[in-house]
C-alpha cells in the first residue's frame, strides 16, 4: 500500500512543500526561496522571513497538492520541519501543518531539521545500507551521525562554534559576495590560484570528531583585513579558494576518522553544504580509498526542501512517532535532543 505524506518546511527562508511517497518517490516538490529578499541584507532577517512564510505557505502548498495529482483525501500524514530553526518561521509551517492535519484528519508527524537533512539521501534512492554515517553540513548545523538502523544513532560530533555554512556566508559576506555565501565561493575560487594562502584547519592533528571553524573564519578575515589596511587590492580569488579548501579538508578528515573509528560501507553527505563541489569530489576520492561508498543528494535536496522532510516523515510515521497538537516548534538542537526526540537511543 502507498503511503503519500504531505510534507512541509519552513526553517529558514525557504517556504517548501512537496508530497513524498513511500519515502522515495517526490510526486512534488514546491520550493519559494526568499534569497533576493535577504540577499540586500547580507543574510536572513527572521521577521522578514516569517513573514514572507506566511504569504507563501498556501500557494506553495496548492501548487504542490496540484503538481501531485492527488487530492488530500489520498494523503496519509502531514509532515513538518518543527526545529531546529528560526522561530517565527518554523511557527508558520508548524500552524499549518497542525491546522492541515486536524481538517483532513491525518496523522501530525514532527521532524527534525537535521534528520531530514540527512534522509534527503532516500529520495529516489532505495539502495542504502546501514549501519552507515551522514556528514550532515548547513547553514546551522555540522554535524558527523552515526546510524544503526531508520533513526537509531547518535551524533558523534559536531561543531564547537560556527557552522560550515555559516562559515560560507560570513566570509563571503566579507569579500563584498552575495548571499547565500557557499554558491558565491565556490564560483570565484574557481578563478583563484592554487596555495597562495594557506589557512589552519582546525583539530586536524587531534584525535576527536568534533569540528571548529572560527578560527579559520578568524584568521581569513585577518588576512583581508591586512590587504586593506595596506590599500590593497584583496585578492578574492585566491582567499576564497583557500578558505574553501581549509573548510573541505576539516569536514572529509574529520569523515574518514570517522569511518575509520565506526566501520561502515555507507557515508552519506547531505545539508546544503552538501552543494559544493569540492567537497564532493575530495570527499568521494577519500572514501574510495576506504571502500566506503558515498551517498550525495540531488543538489536540489541538498539546501532546503521539503521532499526531504517527507522521506524522513515516512520512517517516523513507520516507527508510530507522530505528535498531538501541543507539539512546540524549537530554535536550536539542546544537548542529546536529537537522540531524544527523533532518534531512538541505540
Ligand atoms: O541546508 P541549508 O539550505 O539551510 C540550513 O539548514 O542552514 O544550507 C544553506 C547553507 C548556506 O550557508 C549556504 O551558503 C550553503 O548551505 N551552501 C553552500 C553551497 N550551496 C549552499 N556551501 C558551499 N558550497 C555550495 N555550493
Ligand atoms: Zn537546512
Amino acid at each position: 500500500m502507498n503511503r503519500n505524506i504531505l510534507a512541509i518546511e519552513t526553517s529558514c527562508d525557504e517556504t517548501a512543500v512537496a508530497i513524498i511517497q513511500n519515502g522515495t518517490r517526490v510526486l512534488a516538490n514546491e520550493v519559494a526561496t526568499q534569497i533576493d529578499v535577504h540577499n540586500e541584507y547580507g543574510g536572513v532577517v527572521p521577521e522578514i522571513a516569517s513573514r514572507r512564510h506566511i504569504n507563501n505557505i498556501v500557494p506553495v502548498y496548492l501548487a504542490s497538492l496540484e503538481r501531485s495529482n492527488l487530492t488530500p483525501n489520498e494523503l496519509d500524514a502531514v509532515a513538518v520541519t518543527n526545529g531546529p530553526g528560526l522561530i517565527g518561521s518554523l511557527l508558520t509551517g508548524l500552524s499549518f501543518a497542525k491546522a492541515l492535519a486536524f481538517g483532513y484528519n491525518l496523522p501530525l508527524i514532527a521532524v527534525n531539521h537535521i534528520i531530514a537533512h540527512l534522509y534527503a539521501a532516500f529520495l529516489e534512492n532505495e539502495d542504502i545500507k546501514f549501519p552507515l554515517i551522514a556528514l550532515v553540513v548547513s547553514g546551522g548545523h555540522t554535524q558527523l551521525i552515526y546510524l544503526e538502523d531508520h533513526l537509531k544513532g547518535r551524533v558523534l560530533g559536531k561543531t564547537r562554534d560556527d557552522a560550515a555554512g555559516e562559515a560560507f556566508d560570513k566570509i563571503a559576506r566579507r569579500l563584498g559576495l552575495g548571499y547565500p555565501g557557499g554558491p558565491e565561493i565556490q564560483r570565484i575560487a574557481k578563478e583563484g590560484s592554487e596555495d597562495t594562502f594557506k589557512f589552519p584547519v582546525a583539530f586536524s592533528n587531534e584525535e576527536n570528531l568534533e569540528f571548529s571553524f572560527s578560527g579559520l573564519k578568524s584568521a581569513v578575515i585577518n588576512e583581508i583585513h591586512k590587504f586593506e589596511q595596506r590599500n590593497e587590492t584583496v585578492p578574492v580569488a585566491n582567499i576564497a579558494k583557500a578558505f574553501e579548501q581549509a573548510v573541505v579538508e576539516a569536514l572529509v578528515e574529520n569523515t574518514v576518522r570517522a569511518v575509520k573509528k565506526f566501520p561502515v560501507e555507507n557515508v552519506i553527505l547531505a545539508g546544503g553544504v552538501a552543494a559544493n563541489l569540492l567537497l564532493r569530489e575530495t570527499l568521494q576520492d577519500s572514501l574510495n580509498k576506504q571502500n566506503v561508498r558515498l551517498i550525495y543528494p540531488n543538489i536540489k535536496f541538498c539546501t532546503d526542501n521539503a521532499a526531504m522532510v517527507g522521506a524522513a516523515g515516512y520512517y517516523y510515521l513507520n516507527e508510530g512517532i507522530v505528535s498531538d497538537y501541543s507539539i512546540d516548534a524549537y530554535a536550536s538542537n539542546l544537548e542529546g535532543e536529537c537522540l531524544i526526540n527523533v532518534c531512538k537511543e541505540s
